[in-house]
């Protein structure tokens, strides 16, 4: 990073803690790495970017949202291969005994650091002895694999368990799989979304707000038949050109379907949902000029995944990873089903129904009827429930009531039938787009931050889109004196009490100060109440980002706010 750059990077960071949008978490005991607060401006706007998100993704019409515990059970997490697979390479200096990724310490003599195996960042690390980030040494310890969830225990004593906060939400969708399927009426496709903290404890957090231990995370899991092609329409999409960077590392420029078409994108609801993140992000204010899709190379891929996009924005710290559309395919379904023994399946109905031979184990009348007597009917449903051929007597087998009897070779008998088949169970695939909301308003605020001049002074201001400014307006009486401050008081609670609008009452210094104040936070309407008010009941609206004024009916701006339709009388 060039000094300009990490100088800008110093000043944003300042003025996001000055003015209470992003600060370090817990700084009065210290502040804990990888730690971050969103202040008193901050909370609205991430609770906004949320709520586009949830809103981007509901819209279409078969995804419905769920909300599962942060606190997972430890057989969720092994059974989904986070307890073996979740971590990152880790060494220590040798002189300060500090730990770091192995692969951050090589990011300046390796292109894809994170793509290497642990042999080959041991034998990188021997190569090129980086300097300790902490103490400038070049001796490294071995290179060891770091699981990266935080432990837990789920209750005490005999009855506790072991567990772990989740690494990532959507773990409690794969788990509703049932409920899930039975909303949607047993109908493929679906998604399910989920928005919430997910924690990972990184091992050396660095770069702010880009690698956090608690993270706010947004995913989408969308459940499909790897059988049928879903006819996604791209026409919106036809003439957007946008960076790929396939997994050979050769960027191109196409619009997404043409990709598709030519097979750079390989499944066409991996590019469908490329696309509409595409949409999101611009809907949030970022600058689609700075966004490319890239692919990952295989070793790179996290273990449930078999092709995975990235969605990054490019900013202070380079290009930065926001967004995973990975394709899953069945490996969370079945990884659960193994583990539990249920059935976390869907069904397929054929267009024509199936004549086959298939083998039932049934029962043996002759024998089975004196031995189970009353029960004998029960004994052969369940024997002809059984998808496998019993391979060892005697077996215990439960019938419906929940009682069991004991099943002898000499009970039962092999038949050969016919039957009609009318479909099959499988297990769904899953596109997963998957956000990491801290990282993309970092991005969307470092975008969005504009440093010019006034007057030789220097001035900033912050042109985030309206949908998302932590606040909708400043209302600023000239002078606290002769009524100014009654009509501006009035006009604030008026605004206040318009759903959707927050409004701020901005009373302190001069009128110049106050505007500056406003402009900084990113608030993109400033409403100054003045003498003329007192006499025609209008006010004077600035615009942020033009810093024109008009003059407007004071009765008319909570209306003319709420309904965004302020921008067209400029
Ligand atoms: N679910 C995607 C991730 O954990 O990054």
């Amino acid at each position: 990073m060039g000094d300009a750059v990490s100088e800008r990077l110093e000043r944003l960071n300042s003025m996001l803690k000055r003015r209470g949008i992003i600060l370090p978490a817990f700084e009065i005991h210290g502040g804990a790495a990888g730690l971050y607060d969103f202040g008193p401006l901050g909370g609205r706007l991430r609770n906004r970017v949320q709520q586009i998100w949830l809103d981007h993704w509901l819209s279409q019409g078969d995804i419905t949202e769920l909300s599962c515990p942060t606190i997972t059970p430890y057989s969720v997490l092994e059974a989904s291969g986070h307890v073996g697979e979740f971590s990152d390479f880790m060494t220590a200096c040798d002189a300060c005994e500090e730990a770091f990724r192995a692969d951050t310490l090589l990011e300046e003599y390796h292109s894809t650091p994170d793509s290497l195996s642990k042999d080959e960042l041991a034998q990188e690390l021997a190569t090129h002895s980086p300097p300790c980030p902490n103490c400038n040494e070049r001796k490294w310890g071995e290179v060891s694999a770091q699981n990266l969830m935080f432990n837990t225990r789920i209750g005490s004593g005999k009855s506790g368990r072991d567990g772990f906060i989740r690494p990532e939400t959507a773990q409690g969708m794969f788990t509703n799989f049932q409920s899930l399927y039975r909303h949607f009426r047993q109908r493929l496709p679906f998604g399910a979304v989920q928005v919430g903290k997910g924690y990972r404890n990184e091992i050396s957090p660095r770069q702010g707000m880009i690698r956090l231990r608690e993270l706010n995370m947004a995913e989408l899991e969308y459940f499909i038949d790897p059988e049928v092609e879903i006819k996604h329409d791209f026409t919106a999409w036809n003439d957007k050109e946008m960076r790929l960077v396939p997994d050979d590392g050769l960027e191109v420029s196409m619009s997404i379907p043409a990709a598709l078409e030519s097979g750079i994108i390989r499944h066409g609801t991996v590019a469908w949902y490329m696309a509409r993140t595409a949409d999101l992000l611009e809907k949030l204010g970022i600058d689609l000029t700075q966004l490319r899709f890239r692919q990952h190379e295989g070793g790179e891929m996290a273990h449930y995944a078999s092709d995975c996009w990235d969605a990054e924005i490019h900013a202070s710290y380079g290009w930065v990873e926001c967004v995973g559309i990975a394709h899953r395919g069945c490996y969370d379904l079945s990884a659960h089903e193994q583990y539990t023994g249920q059935r976390l399946k869907a069904w397929r109905a054929w267009d024509i129904p199936k004549e086959i031979d298939v083998e039932i184990t049934t029962i043996n009348a002759a024998m089975a009827g004196p031995a189970f007597r009353a029960q004998a009917g029960a004994v052969k449903q369940a024997l002809e429930a059984l998808n496998t051929t019993p391979s060892e007597f005697p077996f215990t087998l439960q019938l419906e009531d929940g009682s069991e009897v004991e099943i002898e070779e000499q009970h039962v008998k092999i038949e050969r039938r016919c039957e009609t088949i009318n479909g099959e169970w499988f297990t769904p695939h899953v596109v997963e787009p998957a956000f990491g909301i801290d990282r993309i308003i970092w991005h969307i605020l470092d975008h969005a931050w504009t440093e010019t001049e006034k007057n030789g002074e220097p001035y900033s201001l912050l042109k985030l889109s309206p949908d998302i400014a932590p606040l909708d307006v400043a209302v600023m009486p000239l002078f606290e004196k002769d009524g100014m401050e009654i009509i501006a008081g009035e006009l604030h609670s008026s605004l206040c009490g318009t759903s959707g609008i927050l409004s701020s009452y901005d009373a302190s210094g001069s009128i110049g100060r106050r505007y500056a104040r406003a402009d900084e936070v990113g608030i993109p309407w400033a409403v100054t109440i003045d003498h003329q008010s007192l006499e025609d009941k209008t006010a004077t609206v600035r615009n942020r980002d033009s810093q024109q004024q008009i003059r407007v009916k004071i009765e008319a701006i909570p209306n003319l706010i709420h309904s965004s339709s302020m921008i067209d009388l400029f």
